[in-house]
Formats: structure tokens, C-alpha cells, sequence
């Protein structure tokens, strides 16, 4: 079984407002709400391969109970941890005519020290069962920064495989703890390593270095261009299929997905690569979020070349 942590997960309001301003006064009714926090979308792909799984993280308020509901009516399992904050709301407001995103990010609730050791120990209960763990994103107010760090070592010594997709200090820290793969996109390799990376030479030369550090597989995904999997025995190139994409957002997170399903389901590590990246083009193919076709990905899947470059 596949578990998917995430620790700050969120509703998301996307209005779509022609000409938007401030001080006007707007009748809306080109709404779409999804549940999100990127490992819900990571969950989501997974479920939509129709591979078995575990939602957990935590949860709270009404916004909460919301994001568990749309969950659980997708028949995705889910074991959060319920907080007695509210969890957050994401709003975007995007202007087609002026070409314009305007985005409220709620900070989202503070996680309390009881409410953090009930989730540790909910953890450890599910990874009996867990063949992977998926965390990913971002992290409430009150988790210490080393939460990724202590999740990948808790993981590693009952033996299940931990994916990490994080950034900043939250993804140094879990490094530290040689998790079996990080998925940085090219952004968040930059803020790690502290510069400007311009070529495949300076990705690859610094995807090497954090394997030396002790991680399994280090994953630069680069958007349209496809991703570069790094593992102490070869650097593979895999490019994206040439497709007409339609809403990128959260093609990293279903890249993750697709790699984990893979493995549970014994493809080779090449194989693995290719049918990642086979998801992260079909999430774009999508105007939702993780709302992937297993039929589109099996399409895409043959398409996917790869290059073995060390
Ligand atoms: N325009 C595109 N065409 C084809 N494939 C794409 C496109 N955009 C993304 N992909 C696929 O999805 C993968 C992940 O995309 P990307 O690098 O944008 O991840 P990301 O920035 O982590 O995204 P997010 O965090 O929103 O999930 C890419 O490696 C690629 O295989
Ligand atoms: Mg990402």
C-alpha cells in the first residue's frame, strides 16, 4: 500500500473574473473548487491508477471535515489526524483577458505539540502496512522543520521506501536523513544548492552530489522538457511527451505518483521513470488537478524516451 502524508492540506477556489479589479463588486459563476496540499494530489493520482492507498496528515474545522469527505467519495482511505484549528483555504482569481493570477494563500492552522505526537504515532501505525510513503508540501505553523528529517528515518527503519517533495529547509533537513527519493523541480533545486543552474552539466553534477549524501534516486523534474533521474549507478533523461498542455499544476505531484504505483507494481527502475513521466504530462492534459486517465497515461507511455547520459 502507498501512504501519502500531507501534513497541510487545503481547499482550493480557483474564480475565473474578466477584467478583474479591486473595489468592484463580483457576481461569480465560474467556480471550481478543488480539495489540494500536494500530497492530496499526489493521493488523488493515485487512487485514479487505481492503486490502494492512505490519506493521512492532518485535518481540522469544517474546512477539514470538507477535504476528508471529498476524499472518502472517492473511495481513498484516509486516517487524518484532527486538529483543533481550521485548515486553510487557497483562492485564485484569474483574469483571462488581462492575463492576470491573483492568488490568497491562508497561513492555515497551528499544530499543536499533542496534536503533532498523535500524528507520529498514527504514522507509525500505517507504515505496518505501507510498501511507500509520500509526503509533500508545504508545512503548518507549530511542525518543526525537521518533520520530513524524523518522518524518512521513522519510514526507513520499519523498512518502507520515503519519497519526499518539499523545499526549502523542510527538504534540507529530510536529505540529511537519506530518504529513498526527493522530486525537487528546477526552482527548488536552485534554492537548495544557492545558484543559478544553467545547464544539464551543473543538475546533474549536483543531483550526483546529494546521492553521495545518501539519497536513492534524486528526481529534477523540468517541466515540458521532462525530468533527469539521478541514482549512484546512472543519470537516465527522460522527456516529456510533446502534448497540448492544459493546466500544469500539479504535474510534479502526479510524476511522484506515477513512479510510486510503478514500483509497487515491480516495473524496473527505467520503466518506473518513464511511466512518471507518462503521468505528469497526462495531469497536464487535464483542466483538475491530479484528475489523471489511466487509459491516457498508458497512451502517453510508449511515447516517453529515454537516455541513459552516465
Ligand atoms: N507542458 C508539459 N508537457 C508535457 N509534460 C509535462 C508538461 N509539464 C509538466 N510535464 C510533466 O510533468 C512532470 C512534472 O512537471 P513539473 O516539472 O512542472 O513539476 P512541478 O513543478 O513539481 O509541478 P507541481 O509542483 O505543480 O506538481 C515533468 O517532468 C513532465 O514529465
Ligand atoms: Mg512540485
Amino acid at each position: 500500500m502507498i501512504t501519502t502524508v500531507t501534513l497541510n492540506p487545503a481547499i482550493d477556489r480557483s474564480y475565473i473574473i474578466n477584467n478583474f479589479k479591486p473595489n468592484n463588486n463580483y457576481r461569480i459563476d465560474d467556480v471550481t473548487v478543488t480539495v489540494g496540499g500536494k500530497g492530496i494530489n499526489v493521493a488523488r493520482t493515485v487512487s485514479a491508477l487505481g492503486e490502494k492507498l492512505n490519506a493521512t496528515g492532518f485535518l481540522g474545522g469544517i474546512t477539514g471535515d470538507y477535504i476528508k469527505k471529498q476524499l472518502n467519495d472517492l473511495g481513498i482511505a484516509t486516517s487524518f489526524v484532527k486538529i483543533n484549528d481550521e485548515s486553510r483555504n487557497f483562492t485564485a482569481i484569474i483574469d483571462p483577458i488581462n492575463r492576470t493570477e491573483t492568488t490568497v494563500n491562508e497561513v492555515g492552522p497551528f499544530v499543536s505539540k499533542t496534536e503533532l505526537t498523535k500524528f507520529i504515532k498514527e504514522y507509525i501505525k500505517i507504515l505496518k502496512y505501507s510498501k511507500i510513503i509520500i509526503a509533500s508540501g508545504s508545512v503548518p505553523k507549530g511542525v518543526p522543520k525537521t518533520i520530513y528529517r524524523d518522518m524518512v528515518k521513522i519510514a526507513k527503519d520499519n523498512n518502507v521506501l520515503p519519497i519526499i517533495d518539499a523545499s526549502g529547509k523542510f527538504l534540507e533537513e529530510a536529505i540529511k536523513a537519506k530518504p529513498y527519493m526527493i522530486k525537487p523541480n528546477l526552482k527548488e533545486l536552485r534554492e537548495l544548492v544557492g545558484y543559478e543552474l544553467n545547464n544539464e552539466y551543473e543538475i546533474i553534477h549536483e543531483s550526483k552530489y546529494i546521492c553521495k549524501q545518501g539519497v536513492g534516486l534524486v528526481v529534477i523534474s523540468l517541466g515540458s522538457k521532462g525530468a533527469i533521474f539521478t541514482t549512484r549507478e546512472k543519470v537516465i533523461k527522460v522527456e516529456a511527451p510533446n502534448i497540448k498542455a492544459v493546466n500544469t499544476v500539479g504535474s510534479g505531484d502526479a510524476l511522484v505518483a506515477g513512479f510510486a504505483v510503478a514500483l509497487v507494481n515491480k516495473f524496473d527502475l527505467d520503466n518506473a521513470f518513464r511511466y512518471g513521466i507518462a503521468c505528469g504530462a497526462a495531469n497536464a492534459l487535464e483542466k483538475g488537478t491530479g484528475n489523471i486517465k489511466k487509459e491516457t497515461v498508458e497512451r502517453l507511455f510508449s511515447q516517453v524516451k529515454l537516455t541513459r547520459l552516465e
